[in-house]
């Protein structure tokens, strides 16, 4: 760090290598010169473009190609949303809608992105710059020369100039986002919401409960004290369309708690079977699977969000973000000894919708 001495001598800082500067008076320092030196720039190159307007012509007509392949991969995305609707509960449907749209969209997204860089460096001005380091600030004349580095920026990319190639560019920009708004129609207020849906699923009075993802019907006898059973509603895997819309709704837990243990609620007696439990899988939070059982405490534990529920309580929320109890699926047993549903849920299963009364 420099300071002033009596002398007016710029002492700067000790030097260790004085002896190698003898002219210099003892005791002040003296400043090193920079060890390196500025390699400057390399020759320059001129590029294919510069020296051939047939090669600069195909640049252009290179450039403006792919903007217009970009407007194209927007507008297929949109029709292929449209030619290929994931409404049909088939989950082919949704595989080829998403890979339509993803194409057009990747089509759309890669016309801009190498479009922009063959113009960067095939058809832009050419040219090596040295940007000096200055202060920060805007006086006068840095905001001429700011004014002066956007009008040559205009001239040398021909942004104004190349009329095809900046109105191609614009279309592409301007077509980009609209697969989006087609994508995200479906957070739009309607009209009709699909509330039948939403509160009923395969479980009906008689349905078997049946493993997942075996599919095998469950006997009472199976079910020991402590155990758990990730179940389904048999025949769930003989669906040809919407299995996967099923079970993401039907999803069950089975439990079998000693009797004592069990707490239920008076309007619940008899949906319950020698201590054996239903409750939806399908977290009341934001519909994760609840799927950790602590048979010590009868305690379920969703992953997602640590929501806790007490089987041996009507699987009421003791921990967590869950706002209500997880749906509680009324069973018995058959002729043949096997566990069956007395009924639907009585509520809908899931996050609390607007659904919900
Ligand atoms: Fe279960 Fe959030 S989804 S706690």
């Amino acid at each position: 760090m420099a300071q002033d001495d009596s002398s007016g001598t710029d002492i700067v800082a000790a030097d260790s290598s004085h002896a190698a500067h003898p002219t210099a008076a003892p005791g002040t320092a003296v400043i090193a010169t920079d060890a390196f030196e500025n390699p400057g720039f390399p020759p320059h190159r001129p590029r294919v473009t510069d020296e051939n307007p047939q090669r600069e012509k195909r640049a252009q007509r290179t450039v403006y190609t792919l903007f217009y392949l970009s407007i194209l991969g927007s507008v297929w995305a949109i029709a292929a949303y449209m030619l290929f609707p994931i409404e049909s509960n088939d989950v082919g449907a949704v595989r080829l809608n998403n890979m339509f749209f993803g194409l057009g969209a990747t089509l759309a997204l890669l016309g801009i992105g190498f479009g922009v860089v063959h113009w960067g460096k095939a058809v832009m001005t050419d040219v090596e710059l040295v940007d000096e380091r200055h202060p920060i600030g805007g006086s006068p004349e840095t905001q001429a020369a700011a004014a002066k580095v956007f009008a040559d920026a205009d001239r040398e990319s021909g942004f104004t100039r190349r009329a095809v190639i900046r109105n191609s560019l614009i279309g592409a920009l301007i077509a980009f986002p609209l697969p989006a708004v087609v994508l995200f129609r479906g957070f739009a207020p309607q009209d009709e919401l699909p509330v039948e849906l939403l509160s009923h699923t395969m479980w009906q009075k008689g349905t078997r409960l049946a493993l997942d993802p075996s599919g095998a019907p469950i006997k009472a006898s199976d079910v020991t004290i402590g155990s758990a059973f990730h179940v389904i509603p048999e025949g769930l895997q003989d669906l040809e369309h919407g299995r996967l819309e099923e079970k993401a709704k039907a999803a069950v837990l089975l439990m079998r708690l000693n009797p004592d243990e069990l707490n239920e609620k008076a309007d619940r007696v008899g949906w319950s079977y020698d201590g054996i439990v239903a409750y939806s899988k399908i977290c009341t939070h934001v519909g994760c699977p609840v799927a950790l059982y602590e048979q010590h405490t009868h305690h379920l534990l969703c992953p997602c969000h640590q929501s806790q529920f007490d089987v041996a309580n009507h699987c009421e929320v003791i921990f967590g973000p869950a706002a209500r109890p997880l749906p509680q699926l009324p069973i018995t047993v058959d002729d043949e000894g096997y566990l069956v549903a007395q009924s639907d849920f009585t509520e809908p299963v899931g996050p609390s919708f607007w659904e919900r009364s």
